[in-house]
């Protein structure tokens, strides 16, 4: 028996918080019932409708893009923009992506159709750390790094803390490039914290995503996850460490 938001999300439907808010609204019938109890749990043999349509369990997939710069990442775009599911054309799943990227970042993406997965590695309690190389306009002084790792404040609150390294600085184009790993996934939050130290980003590359990376991959090219790829990455969100 599975709790019923936890069935919804896998079976590509919504989060899990999205298919707790159609449970509480009324949206979901089991056994042609309507069920507004969030600790509701069905089994594989019950009949879940949602807005009358019942759903099908697919199979989970699992992908990794290495998601080019000028994409962007959500399932459609209303301005008819390339998005990270065009690179898909031969899969059958409704996949959709792990959190976002700028269209402007390049790097790291999961694409799925299980949305409890997805819940475990977007949000934030179960820090997922995400590591970023930014090429940065100015030569940031320690100090300044030094903020960005303990924590900046940021218009919509302090940032937690994250690891910040110079990786190279070129002091006749006054640029530098800085690696920071950070859990957190506020919008354009890697951006908005080298904003905040005055040495704006030129480009941003996700290049670790928890235990996965672009190695091996060109830009515009995925993978499968593999078995073992997947339950790490669970094992991780749910104990904060590698299985
Ligand atoms: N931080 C950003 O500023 N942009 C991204 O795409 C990801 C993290």
């Amino acid at each position: 028996m599975e709790r019923l938001q936890k069935v919804m999300a896998q079976a590509g439907i919504a989060s899990r918080r999205k298919s707790e808010e159609l449970i509480v609204s009324g949206k979901v019938k089991v056994n042609g019932v309507v069920v507004t109890e969030l600790g509701t749990r069905v089994s594989s043999t019950d009949q879940v409708e949602v807005e009358g349509i019942p759903i099908v369990k697919e199979d989970n997939v699992y992908y990794l893009l290495y998601k080019p710069r000028g994409v962007i990442s959500t399932a459609n775009d209303e301005k008819g923009r390339k998005t990270v599911v065009d690179f898909f054309p031969h899969i059958e799943e409704r996949i959709y992506p792990v959190g976002r990227l700028d269209y402007d970042t390049s790097g790291v993406i999961i694409l799925t159709n299980d949305g409890d997965f997805s819940y475990l590695m977007t949000h934030p309690k179960f820090e997922i750390k995400k590591k970023y190389i930014a090429k940065v306009k100015g030569i940031p002084s320690r100090e300044n790094l030094r903020k960005l790792e303990r924590g900046i404040e940021l218009e919509d609150g302090m940032t937690a803390p994250a690891t910040v390294k110079m990786q190279s600085m070129d002091k006749k184009t006054q640029t530098a490039i800085v690696e920071i790993t950070i859990h957190e996934g506020r919008n354009r939050q890697v951006r908005r914290m080298f904003d905040a130290i005055g040495c704006p980003v030129d480009s941003l590359k996700r290049e670790e995503f928890a235990i996965l990376s672009t190695r091996g991959l060109n830009a515009g090219e995925a993978r499968e996850l593999t078995v073992h790829e997947v339950k790490q990455l669970r094992v991780l969100a749910e104990t904060g460490k590698i299985g």
